[in-house]
């Protein structure tokens, strides 16, 4: 994913320095060059020889130090960078490079460079709210500096409060976010369903089905990654909020329609992963059914919900997916006419490792024409990239594809 990718990762002072050694680690395991500079404060925190044990790169941490080689070096650094990423940024750091200043090895890189720079700051939260490292943030920002928010939780000092060093998921997503911007789906707007929907019964109980939100949660991660605007619209899930991707949460299938409805009017596409529940209560109870006389049965009337993908259209393109569990090619054609979808993409939710929860899914992609391409088993992100392959294939296609702007 991040193959051919130079990250220079700058680690200053600061306890959370421990926590960007598992960066670098995941960065170079998924494909990246990661190349490390160190500020001398760093070096009290953690040693120059884990980043170089996990990069397998050489590490600088001065610009003195003959062996080295940084003197030179640093300006083919910052001219080899896609991206600097800073984390943890202390204060110190974030004020140096406000006001331009240039006195290690890691400022040197940053005011040589022409990469976006990424700045995860962690410090204690007096410091951080101090309006003068603010100032600082904001000064940086309106230059071509990203900035990932620190998380609330316990602090070095023993307090609990703002300035703890965002989670790692947060700022490998925002790296990606930041890489693919100008990717083959770059100006293009998706809306992506994801997850089940639960159907309330009562305050208690809900009808709801086996989605974990994994396959929409894959198709939007893609499609950020290669620089589409993305709205992911999902049901409950155990899976956190992507970075870099609008998340709106949703119950029922009456509110995924009405958040489809609001969001799709400016898309290029909608993609709906989602597991839609067919059926809800008729009626919702305001207190908890109790158990009757034993023996007695107790019945549910259900009445159909919206189907989304049917009712929703415009000049979007539509794509759906389909759970089968028999005839799987037959009936998802069946839905992609019915519903009048530029694509489906069927998968058989009887194999243990395709389908619902897994992280690998088989997918057959079946297209207006009625022509099919049935993939190999692989992850649902490699799904998520053969769906939107075909995607932009038939947006590039349609008339005034050229310069669609919003
Ligand atoms: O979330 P995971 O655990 O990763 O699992 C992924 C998945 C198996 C849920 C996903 O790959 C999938 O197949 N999603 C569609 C599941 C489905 O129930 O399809 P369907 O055959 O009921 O509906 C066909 C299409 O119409 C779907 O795109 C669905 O989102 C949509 N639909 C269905 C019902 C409804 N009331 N409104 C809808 O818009």
């Amino acid at each position: 994913m991040l193959a051919n990718k130079t990250i220079v990762l700058g680690i200053t002072g600061s306890i959370a320095s421990y926590k960007s050694a598992d960066l670098a680690s995941k960065l170079t395991q998924d494909g990246a060059r990661v190349e490390v500079i160190m500020t001398e404060s760093a070096t009290r925190f953690i040693s120059p020889i884990t980043f170089r044990g996990v990069t397998s790169r050489p590490v600088v941490t001065s610009m003195w130090e003959m062996s080295s080689g940084f003197s030179i070096e640093h300006v083919a650094l910052a001219e080899a960078a896609d991206i600097i990423v800073i984390a943890p940024a202390t204060a110190d750091i974030i004020a140096k490079l406000a006001n331009g200043i240039a006195d290690d090895s890691l400022t040197c890189t940053v005011l040589a460079t022409k990469a976006p720079v990424l700045i995860a700051p962690a410090m204690d939260t007096g410091m951080w709210r101090n309006s003068i490292t603010q100032e600082n943030v904001a000064r940086l920002k309106t230059r071509d500096f990203t900035f990932i928010e620190p998380g609330y939780g316990h602090l070095a000092s023993g307090c609990v409060g703002e300035g703890r060093l965002a989670d790692i998921r947060i700022i490998i997503d925002t790296i990606r976010q930041i890489l693919g911007r100008n990717g083959d789906m770059a100006g293009k707007r998706i809306v992506v369903t994801a997850g089940g929907t639960h159907e309330a019964i009562d305050p208690v109980r809900y009808i709801g089905n086996r989605s974990s939100g994994k396959m929409g949660f894959a198709v939007a991660e893609a499609a950020r990654n290669r620089g589409a605007g993305v709205v992911l619209i999902t049901g409950p899930t155990a899976l956190p909020d992507p970075a870099g991707i609008e998340v709106i949460h949703i119950q029922t299938a009456i509110q995924m329609k009405k958040a489809v409805v609001k969001t799709v009017a400016k898309a290029d596409v909608l993609i709906m992963a989602a597991a839609v529940a067919d059926y809800m209560p008729k009626r919702q109870t305001t207190q908890k059914i109790k158990k009757t006389a034993a023996g007695r049965a107790l019945t549910l009337d259900l009445v159909e919900t919206p189907d989304i993908l049917a009712e929703v259209k415009g000049g979007f393109l539509r794509v759906g997916f389909a759970a089968e569990t028999e005839d799987i090619i037959e009936n998802a054609t069946r839905k992609l006419r019915n519903k009048q979808l530029d694509l489906i993409a069927a998968n058989d939710v009887t194999a243990s490792n395709s389908g619902f929860e897994v992280d690998t899914n088989r997918v057959t992609i079946i297209s207006q024409d009625g022509k099919s391409e049935a993939l190999p088993l692989m992850s649902k992100k490699e799904v998520a990239g053969r769906i939107l392959d075909k995607v932009l294939k038939l947006l590039n296609g349609k008339p005034g594809a050229k310069g669609h702007t919003h």
